[in-house]
C-alpha cells in the first residue's frame, strides 16, 4: 500500500475503514474506531504514518508523506517498536507501506523473505 492509498482509510469513507502505518507496516484498526475514527483521541493517526507520533508521544506528529525514521533516537525507536507489537496483537496486518519510487511488486513477496533486509 502506498501513502496515497493509505489516506483513503481515514475512517471518513463510506466503509468507515481505518488503517494506519507503523514502521512500514499497515494495520487495519477499524475495530478501534472509537480511538482512531474522526472523533477519536487518535484520529490524527487515521490513514497516516503514525510512527513518529508513537515514537515521540505526540499525537500531532503523524505524517501524510513518507516518513524517513532513520533519525529516531534509540529510545524513540524502542518505544515505537513496543507500540507496534501491541497494535499487531490487537489488529490485522494489511501489508507493507510502499515508499515513493519503491517497486510495488515487493509487496507481494512473502514475509519471510529476508534478502532485502
Ligand atoms: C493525556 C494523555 C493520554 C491519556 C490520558 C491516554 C489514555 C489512554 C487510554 C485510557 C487508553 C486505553 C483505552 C482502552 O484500551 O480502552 C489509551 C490507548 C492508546 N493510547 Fe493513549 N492516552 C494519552 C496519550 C497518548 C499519546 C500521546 C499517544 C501517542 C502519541 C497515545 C496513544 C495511544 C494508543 C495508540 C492507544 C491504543 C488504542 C488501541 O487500543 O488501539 N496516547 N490511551
Amino acid at each position: 500500500m502506498t501513502m496515497e492509498e493509505l489516506k483513503k482509510y481515514d475512517g471518513r469513507g463510506e466503509d468507515g475503514r481505518v488503517c494506519l502505518a507503523v514502521l512500514n507496516k499497515v494495520y487495519d484498526v477499524s475495530k478501534g474506531y472509537r480511538f482512531y475514527g474522526p472523533n477519536g483521541p487518535y484520529s490524527t493517526f487515521a490513514g497516516r504514518d503514525a510512527t513518529r507520533a508513537l515514537a515521540t508521544f505526540d499525537v500531532n506528529a503523524a505524517k501524510d508523506d513518507y516518513d524517513d525514521y532513520s533519525n529516531l533516537t534509540p529510545s524513540e525507536r524502542s518505544s515505537v517498536e513496543e507500540w507496534q507489537m501491541q497494535l499487531s496483537e490487537r489488529y490485522d496486518y494489511v501489508g507493507k507501506l510502499i515508499r515513493p519510487g519503491e517497486d510495488p511488486e515487493e509487496e507481494e513477496e512473502p514475509e519471510d523473505n529476508k534478502e532485502k533486509e
